[in-house]
């Protein structure tokens, strides 16, 4: 696999990022996954529209112009022969050459970049799709600035390992009083009698770049959106569940901490968002 670091096209294998490097050693990074589907880049604009927000929030600079960077992601796609996966790009503050909690100088310290892809063939018929998936909801312990996209991932992570154990596929992050707030790695959704619910945005969860799609393609469906808070106990109570992210797209929940939704199957809005998602934005 051909991977991008700093400048250089390079096999995998040959790519170099130092000990030093401030995403290695504090997380120091933000990062995106765009999805590809049949050799084309989902969203990209959005995802780059993020990338700047996250960048701006760190004080951190992009390294690359935003020309190069679509230049970068559309290279590896065809240097690699992507037809479905991902591209991940990772941008961090760099390698100061010692280990110090203070921020380097930007003028001295330049931010660094990296760039892989994921092949995935069939990425868009996931046969998750089909049967749907089952969520356990663990406490959301995650730092207050879940709307930057950093690669402080770890909780995530264990969160995921959890949900294994439990003998589920993923899990809902909750706060206080049983309030949800995203998935692990995807925004999470009920539908009611036919309205769609999911969280506002805040800094509480990550504005997810696939979430604004579907909700824009929800209401010119006529569909109805509410964005606001919901609880496990409501989500439980619902029709139908989803989750939606770069990678998944739209993913059907049947189950939230055993207690079936609906008729355990995944639902008629639910597999509609789907089909618009992938038509519309293939
Ligand atoms: N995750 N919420 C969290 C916590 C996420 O990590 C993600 C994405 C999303 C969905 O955002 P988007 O629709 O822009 O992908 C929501 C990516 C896919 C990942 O970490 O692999």
């Amino acid at each position: 696999r051909t991977v991008y670091v700093n400048g250089e096209y390079l096999p995998e294998e040959e790519a170099k990022i130092s000990v030093f490097d401030r995403g290695f050693l504090m997380a120091d990074a933000v990062y995106e996954v765009t999805s590809v589907l049949g050799g084309k880049l989902i969203d990209f604009a959005g995802h780059a529209e993020r990338l700047h927000r996250s960048l701006a929030l760190l004080d951190m600079r992009q390294p690359v112009t935003d020309e190069e960077l679509l230049a970068v992601h559309r290279e590896l796609v065809a240097r690699n022969g992507i037809e479905d996966g991902l591209v991940y790009l990772q941008v961090t503050r760099g390698n100061p050459g010692d280990r110090d909690f203070a921020f380097p100088d930007p003028d001295k310290v330049k931010a660094g970049i990296v760039l892989f892809t994921q092949s995935k063939p069939g990425l868009a018929d996931n046969p998750a799709a089909k049967t749907g998936m089952k969520v356990i909801s663990i406490p959301d312990i995650r730092w207050g600035r879940r709307d930057i996209k950093t690669v402080q991932l770890l909780y995530p992570s264990i969160g995921k390992m959890m949900a294994k154990k439990a003998g589920c596929d993923d899990a809902w992050f909750v706060e206080d009083e049983g309030v949800v707030t995203e998935g692990t790695s995807n925004n999470a959704y009920i539908v009611k009698g036919g309205r769609i619910v999911t969280r506002q945005l805040s800094e509480d969860i990550l504005h997810g770049i696939t979430r604004a799609a579907i909700l824009r393609f929800a209401r010119e469906a006529q569909m109805v959106v509410e964005e606001r808070a919901f609880t496990v106990a409501e989500a439980q109570a619902a029709d139908e569940a989803f989750v939606t992210s770069a990678s998944a797209f739209v993913m059907p929940v049947v189950e939230i901490d055993g207690v079936a939704l609906g008729s355990g199957a995944p639902g008629p809005v639910t597999r509609r968002l789907r089909e618009i998602y992938l038509e519309e934005s293939r």
